[in-house]
């Protein structure tokens, strides 16, 4: 069968996310944020629970983690940890305005009966450079995690970890530059990577999605699929037809305040793959 006649399978997925109730650019720690911009949370807001809504109108569970004042980031929940069965490893961030984040992640996941919930000792922002499909990791550095948290989560997780060099600083974490579609499948922008990392992915994934410049640069990899449902920003035109052309179903999203921070969909959204076993 080829790949545009796949009959597309969703799957429930468990998402966390964070409400933007004290967002805001009030620095820069990426080449996206401008403090001198306005930003309008009110907008963000609405525009967050858009995303929200669509996740459960789709069957998908999200659950929310309380925003704390004077984090504006907390938005991007990606960002807090990577959670495989029951094990968790919480993030630790590069930026000193975003480490207190941590503590919040950490504590949710404690309450919440995980058992393996591991604080990090190199520096990682979770699934902002992390990405789980089957039974790898496809993990990202170059700006913000560090390569030798790359080892720390392949031991957390006991799943072999495959090491991503990015090198535009407009693409600062792997999830701006990449996208898992489902377990095999992947759509990355090449201009993001390291000449080394690009024979790396052409070797694993021969036939994922190449992504061109306008549509990265509008966020569009910044994406989550739960196997047949695309969520991408709304901007991404090209793509939403190639994803179309290959079975899935793209589903447009307007996240334009909160790109105004470097993020969209995929940031806004941790994946909890699988409950603790009670
Ligand atoms: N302003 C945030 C930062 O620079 C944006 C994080 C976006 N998150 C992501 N998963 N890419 O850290």
């Amino acid at each position: 069968m080829s790949q545009n006649q796949a009959v597309r399978q969703a799957t429930p997925r468990h998402y966390l996310m964070c409400r933007p109730t004290y967002f805001d650019v009030t620095y820069a720690i990426n080449a996206w944020m401008d403090p001198a911009k306005p930003v309008d949370t009110d907008l963000a807001i609405e525009q967050w629970e858009g995303l929200r809504r669509l996740y459960l109108e789709h069957g998908h569970t999200v659950d929310l983690i309380e925003p704390v004042a004077g984090l504006p980031d907390m938005v991007f929940s990606a960002n807090g940890a990577t959670v495989v069965d029951d094990r968790v490893l919480v993030a630790r961030f590069r930026h000193r305005e975003r480490v207190p984040e941590a503590a919040s992640y950490q504590e949710w996941f404690a309450a919440r009966g995980y058992r393996g919930v591991h604080s990090a000792e190199y520096v990682n922002e979770a699934e902002g450079d992390y990405m789980v499909l089957g039974d790898r990791v496809l993990a990202g550095t170059g700006f913000r995690t560090d390569p030798r948290a790359h080892a720390e989560l392949q031991r957390t997780l006991g799943r072999p970890v495959v090491t991503l060099t990015l090198v535009d600083p407009r693409f600062y974490h792997l999830d701006t530059a990449l996208a898992v579609l489902s377990d095999t499948e992947i759509m990355y922008y090449p201009g993001a990577f390291s000449a080394e990392s690009l024979t790396t992915l052409r070797e694993l994934y021969p036939d994922a999605i190449l992504v061109d410049e306008d549509d990265a640069e509008t966020f569009g990899l910044n994406a989550v699929s739960d196997g047949r449902a695309v969520f991408l920003p709304h901007t991404a035109t090209v793509l939403a037809d190639r994803l179309r052309d290959r079975g899935f179903e793209p589903v447009g999203v307007d996240l334009s305040e909160l790109l105004k921070a470097g993020g969209s969909v995929k940031c806004c959204t941790l994946e909890i793959r699988h409950q603790p076993r009670a």
